[in-house]
């Protein structure tokens, strides 16, 4: 063999094992279960909920299970939750300020003083019915991410905007103004939920092809800015009417890394269903 062939040789075996290295080391992305509970159950409805959805989940979870209940209930589901691996909390808000005069309002370090390991940021309902702002939810994602905790940043359109065709540009502006700030080492820790608002408690869902459309423009949108690797090592969450029945197809789309669920997540057995909907 010849110096120009054991050059190139050379060469072919080093870029064969840097491409095998890098499927071994890229980042996986988690498929996420995650139980909105928004303003429901009493304090032992909620611990009697997380006990029987923990008894009637035969197998181990395939990712991650969240539940994200009322700030009351945070502190008692997590002396339930914290003996069982692959099981999690999450706050269903935070405040956009570390502290101070807010009366009424919940910090985020009280919330992972407590327990939560994740919050959810950016839920249409508070968007709609407390006005929070692309700027405020960037703040709270900053002061998540700065506290540890794992934000569910959530988007999403308008039927009206749906109408009109521009649900994508709709969603990226929103997912622009609240993450794209941020470095990738900490982009990384999010998760994105992506909830059609006209399939929020509507019983109305996304069709699968309406789900996975955005699912993967949201990727296209993320490998844009943080490279293809960051993009899918992303989980980006279903929300809207998702129940046992849709589960499954919805999940079993590629993009579509598990869901945040809202109504369902309140019945101990269509909820262990949808965990074992993750594919
Ligand atoms: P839904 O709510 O499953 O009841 O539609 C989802 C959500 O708002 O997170």
């Amino acid at each position: 063999m010849n110096a120009a062939n054991k050059k190139i040789n050379f060469y072919f075996w080093a870029q064969l094992i840097t491409y095998h290295l890098s499927l071994i080391t890229q980042k996986m992305r988690q498929q996420i279960v995650a139980g909105n509970w928004k303003m429901n159950k009493t304090l032992d409805e909620g611990t009697e909920l997380i006990k029987s959805v923990l008894e009637k989940l035969e197998q181990r979870p395939r990712g991650p299970v969240v539940f994200a209940t009322p700030f009351p209930f945070l502190l008692a589901a997590a002396k339930i939750l914290k003996v069982r691996k692959g099981f999690y909390l999450a706050a269903q808000n935070c405040h956009h300020e570390e502290k101070g005069a807010y009366t009424g309002e919940v910090s985020v370090d009280m919330l992972s003083s407590v327990g939560a390991e994740y919050v959810i940021i950016g839920h249409s309902e508070r968007r709609q019915y407390f006005k929070e702002t692309n700027e405020q939810l960037a703040k709270k994602v900053n002061l998540a991410l700065g506290k540890g905790l794992l934000p569910i940043f959530c988007c999403g359109e308008p039927l009206d905007i749906r109408e009109k065709g521009t649900h994508v540009g709709y969603v990226a502006k929103q997912l622009k103004a609240s993450l794209f700030h941020l470095p990738t080492a900490e982009f990384r820790k999010v998760v994105i939920a992506y909830e059609p608002i006209w399939a929020i408690g509507t019983g109305r869902t996304a069709s699968t092809e309406q789900a996975q459309e955005m699912h993967a423009a949201i990727r296209v949108l993320l490998a844009k800015k943080y490279g293809k690797d960051v993009a899918d090592g992303t989980s980006i969450l279903y929300g809207g009417s998702c129940n046992a029945q849709n589960a499954p197809d919805l999940f079993r789309q590629p993009d579509v890394d598990g869901g945040l669920i809202g109504g369902a997540s309140l019945k101990a057995d269509d909820f262990v269903a949808i965990v074992n909907a993750m594919k």
